[in-house]
């Protein structure tokens, strides 16, 4: 019998790369997609799977379409992914956050604790928890959380959830506390995928600037499918525990716009970047740089792509784009809303 794999957020950028690597390994992938006026599938079709993954509909937010889903699959493996991801909208939509964050975890915790009590959970924590805080200018396991976001308190509270249920009800939950992770398949209001689209938009004389805020922010950028590698790692152990998942070195983005720009051959990025105070951020966080030792140690597990390939892959994927919409003359994606 193949193991059944059940993600929430499976149209997500994780969720994609996910579903990929569990369908290589065999297992049946089951994903939570909540009801859309415009369905929400392109990450999963440009990676050739849409039609391999079961879609089941429901919401974070709804008990009873989680209660029934988790029932009707009794899945051995639960991906908890499905999130309001985006920091910056936390501040404009905080109950919403809370709600699909937080309490939407709670929802899945407890559909697998009624209907799948032997199912292996695992939670999409965040280096956005540790706020400003270090020791010694990088975080592991054990620095102290100090959230500076809606967000990051909503996912404060999952993350201790999971936790929670592992001590109180002896569940296989684990928190993976993963520092920022790109791709192509990278949602365009994020700033990585804002700059390489923005990028290949100028090179293709489609635009003529990127209207950015804070460029001195650092942030530790990994490979989105190195991640998920990690997460089906941490289910696979002998005892549940959470992890810090990260590359180890950190980049400002400044740095990003130096290697997305001069994969297109421009060495001067000056002239193309407009600061817009939109896109600054109510309390910002200034540095991440995750400590990985525990994950190489106890999971084997180590990044694979490096800072400029990742860079390179991002700015090449949507230079292909460009050439694909300019033939079919429209965007497929939407385009930039204020305050992203
Ligand atoms: P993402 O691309 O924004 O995907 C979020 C997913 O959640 C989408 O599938 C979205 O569905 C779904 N979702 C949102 N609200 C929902 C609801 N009410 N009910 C059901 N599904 C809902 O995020 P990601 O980058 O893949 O990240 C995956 C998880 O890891 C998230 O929990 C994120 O907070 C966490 N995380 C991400 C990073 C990172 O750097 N990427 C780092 C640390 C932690 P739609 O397609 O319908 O919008
Ligand atoms: N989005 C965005 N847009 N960010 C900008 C911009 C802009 O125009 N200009 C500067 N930034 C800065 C932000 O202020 C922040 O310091 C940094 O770029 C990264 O912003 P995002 O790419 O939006 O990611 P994030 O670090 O806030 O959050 C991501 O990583 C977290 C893990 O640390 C998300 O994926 C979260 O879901 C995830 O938990």
């Amino acid at each position: 019998m193949p193991n059944k794999a059940f993600i929430t957020g499976v149209t997500g950028q994780d969720g994609a790369y996910l579903s990929q690597l569990l369908l290589n390994k065999g297992y049946e992938v089951y994903g939570l997609v909540r009801r859309l006026s415009t369905p929400n599938y392109w990450r999963l079709e440009e990676l050739g799977i849409r039609d391999k993954v079961c879609i089941l509909e429901g919401d974070m937010t709804d008990s009873h379409s989680v209660n029934s889903i988790v029932k009707s699959i009794r899945p051995l493996e639960v991906y908890n992914l499905a999130a309001q991801s985006f920091v910056a909208t936390s501040w404009q939509q905080p109950v919403l956050t809370t709600e699909v964050n937080a309490l939407g975890t709670l929802n899945v915790l407890n559909a697998v604790k009624l209907y799948s009590p032997e199912a292996r959970f695992y939670q999409a924590s965040t280096s956005e928890m540790y706020g400003n805080s270090n020791i010694n200018n990088t975080q592991d396991e054990h620095t102290p959380l100090h959230p500076r976001s809606p967000y990051a308190i909503s996912k404060l509270a999952a993350h201790w959830f999971t936790i929670n249920y592992r001590e109180s009800f002896g569940m296989f939950a684990c928190s993976g506390i993963l520092f920022n992770h790109e791709s192509p398949l990278r949602g365009i209001e994020f700033v990585t995928r804002k700059i390489t689209d923005g990028v290949a938009r100028i090179k293709c004389g489609l635009s003529d600037h990127i209207a950015l805020g804070n460029l001195d922010a650092k942030r530790d950028w990994g490979f989105a499918g190195d991640y998920v590698e990690a997460m089906w790692l941490m289910l696979q152990q002998e005892q549940p525990d959470d992890f810090v998942i990260s590359t180890g070195i950190n980049h400002s983005i400044r740095d990003f716009l130096d290697a997305a720009f001069s994969a297109v051959g421009i060495s001067n990025w000056e002239p193309y970047i407009r600061q817009d105070p939109r896109f600054m951020r109510p309390a910002e966080l200034h540095e991440l740089c995750g400590k990985n030792s525990k994950a190489q140690e106890k999971l084997g597990w180590r990044p694979k792509v490096a800072f400029d390939e990742l860079v390179r892959m991002m700015v090449e994927a949507d230079l292909k784009r460009i050439e694909k919409e300019s033939t079919a003359k429209t965007r497929y994606e939407p385009s930039l809303v204020a305050g992203h």
